[in-house]
Order: structure tokens, then sequence, then C-alpha cells
């Protein structure tokens, strides 16, 4: 394949402006195409990153021969059948987290990209964090011994982006597949992937969308609509692991709570760190306990960097037929984690995973 990798983006909303400004700053992309079925803000999104060519059907996009990988940043619904048409499409595919709504969907794509020799990368921007890289790092060099527990919470007091996201139909469910997915993928991916074995969840449709509280700003939906909420406000769980590793998550879109809150510390034999709200390492040394703080210019979760570094990397892996950081397997198994919350949380037992 030729040096230059030829784009398009596929749902021009709010996040994909993450995405358009990364592939916008990448020297080996150019910027083909964008498609919504909202045709003037595909148009508008267009003209602002000079694409060529703006369409209001993804199929017509998905027939440009031109393109040879696209972004998928529409809602939820769409992620399985728009990743399995582009691939059968030829194009290499990069789709935002969650890979779909359902382990069924899931395993569509997986096999779609299994019978294909086509990339597709799912959207786990967390793992590209450098500082999420560093510990990766430091991880496998053996620095914290064996991690046997996480936490992480990310607890919104206000922060229902409304639309689709409050709609389960589109959304497949609230804060747990929207933002809980981010920290339980960092997490599991940081402690190597431990096979999942038990799931026990708790979900809780207790506080509405609370479009009534005035005077604190959170991130919307392109077309936020505050008028049906049928996501729940917060999940929690413990996903057990085959390795003994246990992690607990919780995560809010409303919460009565004096602020938001959101950390991922995992602890290990030898040492534990925490990613959020800043990098930090706990350990022992000489029969102290010491915390370190790497130096480094990425204070917390930087948010624009992880984005360049995950599209440079889709980018890399299109130009080299290399597999991703974060591929479709993955994001079936998360999948399988989410899904667990939300059938124990139903049935009010722990479900097993095989
Ligand atoms: N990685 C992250 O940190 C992060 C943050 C926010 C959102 N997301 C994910 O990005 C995706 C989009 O979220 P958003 O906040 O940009 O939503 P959004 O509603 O702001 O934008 C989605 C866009 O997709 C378009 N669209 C939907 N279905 C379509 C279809 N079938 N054909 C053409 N266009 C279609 C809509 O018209 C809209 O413009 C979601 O899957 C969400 O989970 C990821």
């Amino acid at each position: 394949m030729a040096k230059t990798v030829n784009i398009g983006v596929i749902g021009t909303g709010s996040i994909s402006f993450a995405h358009l400004d990364a592939y916008a700053a990448h020297p080996d992309v150019k910027l083909v195409a964008v498609a919504d079925m909202n045709a003037e803000r595909a148009a508008e999104t267009a003209r602002k990153y000079n694409a060529e060519r703006s369409y209001s059907n993804v199929s017509e996009l998905l027939a440009d021969p031109q393109i040879d990988a696209v972004s998928i940043c529409t809602w939820n619904n769409t992620h399985a059948d728009l990743a399995i048409q582009a691939i059968r499409a030829g194009k290499h595919v990069l789709v935002e987290k969650p890979l779909s709504r359902t382990v069924e969907e899931a395993l569509r794509v997986q096999e779609a990209v299994r019978s294909s020799d086509r990339i597709l990368q799912v959207g786990f921007v967390r793992r590209f964090d450098p500082n999420a890289q560093l510990l990766k790092r430091f991880a496998e060099l053996g620095e914290f011994g064996e991690l046997y527990y996480a936490k992480a919470s990310n607890l919104r007091r206000l922060g229902n982006p409304g639309g689709w996201f409050a709609d389960v139909a589109r959304s497949g469910g609230g804060p747990l597949i929207d933002i809980g997915v981010h920290v339980i993928d960092l997490i599991w991916y940081l402690m190597g992937k431990p096979k999942p074995v038990s799931v026990s969840g708790n979900v809780y449709h207790k506080l509405g969308n609370r479009s009534n509280v005035q005077g604190l700003s959170f991130y919307k939906a392109a077309d936020y609509d505050a008028s049906l909420n049928t996501v729940e406000d917060l999940a929690n769980a413990v996903i057990r692991f085959e390795n003994g590793a246990s992690l607990l998550v919780d995560v809010s879109f409303t919460l009565h709570a004096s602020k938001d809150e959101s950390f991922v510390k995992l602890f290990g034999t030898k040492g534990g760190f925490e990613v959020d709200p800043e990098v930090k390492i706990a350990t022992e040394k000489h029969d102290i306990m010491v915390n370190i703080a790497p130096q480094t210019d990425d204070k917390g979760f930087n948010f624009a960097k992880a984005f360049q570094e995950e599209i440079a990397h889709f980018v890399a892996s299109v130009q080299n037929g290399t597999e991703p950081l974060s591929p479709v397997e993955d994001g079936v198994a998360v999948m399988k984690m989410l899904r667990a919350v939300y059938e124990s949380a139903e049935k009010g037992i722990e479900i097993r995973l095989d």
C-alpha cells in the first residue's frame, strides 16, 4: 500500500472531532470524505476539515474506491453493521467504543474481520494514553509483581449526554457501556488480559437524567435531547478472573455526590499504581513505603494526545498490515464482561463466563 492512507470518517457528531483533529495532524493521512445521515452536519465538517466529499449515505462513502480506511463514530447500535459493511467493502476500520451493543453483534463483527484480510481496531482510547503505556511497560517488566486487585470509579454527578446515549435501544445501556467500558478495558489490559470467570453487578435507575439541574455543563450528544431516558444512572460490579485477580468498578451518569470522581488503581505484590487522576506508583524500598511520581510531561489522562496516539497506531497498522493493540477479540471480551454486569443485575445472581 502507498504510504498515504486515505481516510473516511463516518458520523460527524461530538467525538468525530477528536478523530478528525488527529487525522488532520498526521503527515501520512489524507482525509477524503465524511458521512453523516445529517447531511448538513457532514457538509459542514467536510468544509472545516478540507475533506473532498461529504455523504449523507454511508454506503456511498464505503463504495468510494479512493478510501482505504474509516473511523466509525456513530451511535452504538450502528457499530456492528457499519463495521461489517466497511470490512466487506474492503476498508480497514477503527470503530469507536463500545464495539457493539450486544455480544451477538460483537461476535458477528469478529467473524467478518476473521474472514477478511482487513484490520479492525476497537477505539479503546485509554490504552493509548502515554501514561497507560508507561505503566504497561513497567507492569510487563515485573515492577508491580502479580496484579491481583484493581479499583476504578468514574462517577459523574451530572453527565447524562442525552439523545441516543440515553435511549437504551440505540446505546445498549448507560454509564456502564459508555464510560465503564473505558476503565474496565484499561484495567483488564494493564492486568495482562486475564480470563474473566464471573461477574456480579448492580444497576440503578433512581435519579433520571436530572435535566432540571442548572449551572453545570457536561458532554452532550450532537442531538441533545433530554425528553427520553431509558438507561441506568449508576452501575457497579465485581469481576473475578481465572488467576484469582478481581476488579471493582462503579460508574454513574448522575449521583448525589459532592463532586465528580475518577480514578483507576491497580495493586500488585511488589507495588501498586494509580493511572488517574495522576500517575503514582506505591512500593517499598529498604523497609520503607515509598511513593514514586514518574517525571513526564503528561500529568493525568491527556485526551487529545491519547487520540493522536490511537489514530497514529491505526494508520501504522494499516500501512504495515499489523494487528492493532486493541483487536476485535478484545472488543468481544469486554462486551462479554459488560453484558454480564447487566445480566447479573437483572437476575440478581452472579454470572459465570466461559
Ligand atoms: N472514545 C471516547 O472517549 C468517546 C467519547 C464520546 C463518544 N464516544 C463514542 O463515539 C460514538 C459517537 O458518539 P458521539 O458523542 O459523537 O455521538 P453524537 O450523537 O454526537 O454523534 C453521532 C453522529 O452519528 C450520526 N449517525 C448515527 N447513526 C448514523 C448512521 N447510521 N449513518 C450515518 N450517520 C449516523 C449522527 O447523525 C451523529 O451526527 C459512540 O459510539 C460513543 O460511544 C467515544
